[in-house]
């Protein structure tokens, strides 16, 4: 899979994938990450990438030509199942779409900022616009890193075990259930029994019972879907 991603602040967006995971996902080919700084895109002396509003009103807006040159270059270059743009009015992220992006060859990410994109760039260019919750960020950077994340995990031998991604809270719209490790009894507080019992069938079903019991308690909406 190969991931672009769009932004006037590269800095901040680098570090997520310099450490942990994502890294070894990188160095193991698994994954390539490349950013584009839109001011790299820009034909002014200043590098601008943003102006006022037609119409008036507070806040300013990414102007529509340098995204244009960037999108068009990597579009001449291979081709992208999406163009994703990151925005708190897109569709709010959740495991099904990491799943579904986690399948694609090749995605485009545009991080938003200020008040966001010109409309013509969300008309003739995105392909999808996602949001990584009901609330603010000061640019779509924060949220690009939350995306790749929840998606390079699920891309096939980036996790270790194979099996862990398959197992995490929401793969079946369900929370995980408790996990312990030792000491088996710790100041008193023990291991429940039956995880020492060696019968998986019972281990298993034990586990789908404390997961539905989560779910019901935190996350009852989860169970209507
Ligand atoms: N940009 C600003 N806020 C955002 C959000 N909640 N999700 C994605 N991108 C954003």
């Amino acid at each position: 899979m190969r991931i672009d991603i769009i932004t006037v602040l590269p800095e901040l967006l680098k570090s997520p994938f310099e450490a942990s995971i994502l890294k070894r996902a990188i160095e193991a080919g698994l994954v390539e990450v490349y950013f584009h700084n839109l001011r790299d895109y820009t034909t002014d002396n200043y590098k601008t990438v943003d102006d006022y509003q037609f119409g008036g009103g507070a806040g300013m807006v990414m102007m529509v030509e340098p995204i244009d040159k960037c999108i068009t270059k990597l579009k001449s270059e291979r081709e992208y199942e999406e163009v994703i743009y990151m925005t708190p009015d897109g569709e709010t992220l959740t495991q099904g779409i990491a799943n579904q992006l986690s399948l694609k060859e090749n995605i485009i990410i545009l991080c938003g900022h200020y008040k966001g994109v010109d409309q013509r760039v969300r008309d003739h260019f995105i392909t999808r616009e996602i949001s990584i919750g009901d609330y603010v960020l000061s640019g779509g950077e924060l949220g690009a890193a939350v995306l790749c994340d929840a998606v390079i995990r699920l891309i096939p031998g980036v996790l270790g075990n194979e099996t862990s991604a398959l197992t995490d809270s929401f793969q079946d719209n369900l929370l995980a259930p408790p996990i312990y490790t030792r000491p088996r009894n710790y100041k008193g507080w023990r291991v429940p029994e039956v995880l020492f019992s060696g019968n998986f069938p019972e281990i298993e079903k034990w586990r789908e019972e404390k997961a539905y019991e989560h779910t019901k308690k935190r996350r009852p909406d989860l169970l209507n879907d």
